[in-house]
């Protein structure tokens, strides 16, 4: 194209996105076009062009009415649950295992979130997240794929979402570490879709003159973008049945736990389509979303949803009632994932509502306001509200040393330092179920140890590994 060419172009794409912004009465996102230069108006021009807004504006008005309210408590009950060692676990491992051998299993991980709590200056997953060896997270999971390809003969795709935010640096983080080992192709990358912001009027708000104020759209979220990245295509011409499904912040996750896996394939609890794990809750009140059953479905309850007096009350044998606290790790079908995103299920996934400080540029100053308080409403979609979708949704009971070291916050609970403890003390059990000495005070090991999953994937893979018979306070063993 010549410039006049190129000119007459941006403005008839002006002009269509002018007049779609009139049909939905946001025509004010264009105030300050008169102002931009040639790229940010092209910028500007490729937000309108690539975020359905419209869309987005029917979300809005979804999300006024169809966000989920508890129903009366006496319409909740507690999800069953699968036992951390299930009569059928040997078969269930077995059947893992084949699902594994055959290429039918692909790990996903969810990386789009901002990672506002942590506060770490790049995606949260190249957060140094080992103990002793400062492996970021991306790594962890890397060596238990790559273990697990190795171990069954058949390498393990990894699909991984990232946010239009930080899909560039996620990239290049990648290429810089070489892929962690990994076959390139075997790693298929894609962004999370995103949705504006807006405040009281349902009005979607400028970051600055030439950008709309985005957030991305959950974890949730993920369903519609393993279909509109073109992933569920590419697991399907791979062959692959199963998504094991975990978010970037547990460094303890098994990414492809055999025994989880063939659970959700032939225990009678499950169809196949979603299964979750779950640990007790430690108290009544931990903020952990806790799975309940209504209606027949299973499904997982914001903690700060359900009724106190149900999330107080306990069995005749003195355990909470409500014990089965959500950690974010599931597995779903492809098919599954196929139908809900399809035509029939697409407006299945209910949005959630946030209030939000969002910083923006004044239609009238121009100027851009820092608010003090929350200003918008953000909205999501979570991933646990796909469980009621399932026609029967199986729960695994996990321990939360074994699985469940998240880091979420840079101080306190959910921080490193308490994540590093978990994953010491992990190691430090697995060492001792494969006999050597691990020196303890205060029930706490003294010695710090650290095990990468291309050594053991658990303790049984320990015992063909040359281990001193005992360890030393303040030893610090990277095995
Ligand atoms: P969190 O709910 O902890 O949110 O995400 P976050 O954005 O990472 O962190 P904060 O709240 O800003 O501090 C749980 C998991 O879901 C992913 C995150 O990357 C993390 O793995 N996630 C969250 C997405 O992939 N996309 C989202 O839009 C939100």
């Amino acid at each position: 194209m010549n410039a006049s060419e190129t000119q007459r172009d941006t403005a008839e794409r002006l002009e269509k996105s002018r007049r779609m912004l009139e049909s939905i009465d946001q025509e004010h996102l264009l105030h300050f076009v008169e102002e931009l230069e040639t790229e940010q108006l092209e910028e500007l021009l490729g937000q309108l062009e690539t975020i359905d807004l419209p869309e987005a504006v029917r979300m809005v008005e979804r999300a006024n009415t169809d966000t989920f309210q508890p129903p009366a408590p006496d319409l909740i009950s507690p999800a069953d649950f699968v036992p951390r060692h299930p009569e059928n676990e040997q078969a269930a491992r077995e059947h893992g295992e084949q699902l594994l051998k055959a290429g039918k299993v692909a790990a996903f991980t969810v990386a789009g979130g901002q990672g506002t709590r942590l506060g770490w200056n790049g995606p949260k997953g190249s957060f140094p997240a080992s103990p002793l060896t400062g492996k970021p997270l991306f790594r962890l999971f890397a060596e238990q794929i790559l273990a697990t390809g190795n171990r069954w003969g058949r390498p393990v795709p990894w699909y991984i979402m990232t946010s239009p935010i930080n899909d560039e640096q996620t990239r290049a983080f990648f290429r810089d570490n070489n892929y962690f080992g990994l076959d390139r192709t075997s790693i298929f990358m894609f962004p999370q879709g995103v949705l504006p912001s807006f405040d009281e009027g349902g009005k979607f708000m400028l970051s600055s003159k030439h950008q709309i104020a985005v957030n991305p759209d959950g974890h949730g979220g993920s369903m519609r973008a393993l279909r509109a990245s073109g992933a569920i295509e590419d697991m399907k011409s791979r062959g692959i049945e199963q998504i094991s499904y975990f978010q970037v912040d547990n460094p303890t996750v098994k990414a492809l736990d055999p025994v989880f896996l063939g659970l959700h394939a032939i225990d009678e609890s499950s169809s196949g389509q979603l299964s979750s794990k779950m640990v007790p809750k430690t108290s009544y009140n931990e903020k952990v979303g806790v799975f309940c059953q209504i209606d027949g479905r299973n499904r997982v309850i914001e903690y700060s949803d359900l009724p106190e007096d149900l999330a107080r009350s306990q069995s005749e044998d003195g355990h909470l009632r409500y014990l089965a606290g959500s950690i974010a790790i599931h597995v779903l079908s492809v098919d599954f994932v196929d139908r809900i995103t399809g035509e029939e299920g697409a407006a299945a996934m209910p949005l959630h509502r946030a209030s939000k400080k969002v910083p923006h540029v004044s239609l009238s100053t121009g100027e851009l306001v820092e608010p003090a308080e929350p200003n918008a409403t953000k909205l999501e979609m979570f991933i646990f509200d796909a469980i009621p979708l399932a026609d029967r949704s199986m729960v695994y009971e996990t321990d939360r040393v074994e699985e469940f070291a998240p880091i979420k916050n840079a101080q306190g609970a959910d921080s490193p330092a308490t994540s590093f403890t978990l994953q010491i003390e992990r190691a430090a059990r697995w060492l001792e179920a494969a006999g050597v000495q691990v020196p303890r005070e205060a029930g706490a090991p003294s010695a710090k140890i650290e095990i990468s999953a291309l050594s053991a994937m658990g303790p049984a893979d320990l015992e063909h590994l040359d281990l001193p018979k005992a360890i030393e306070p303040g030893d610090e063993l990277v095995i």
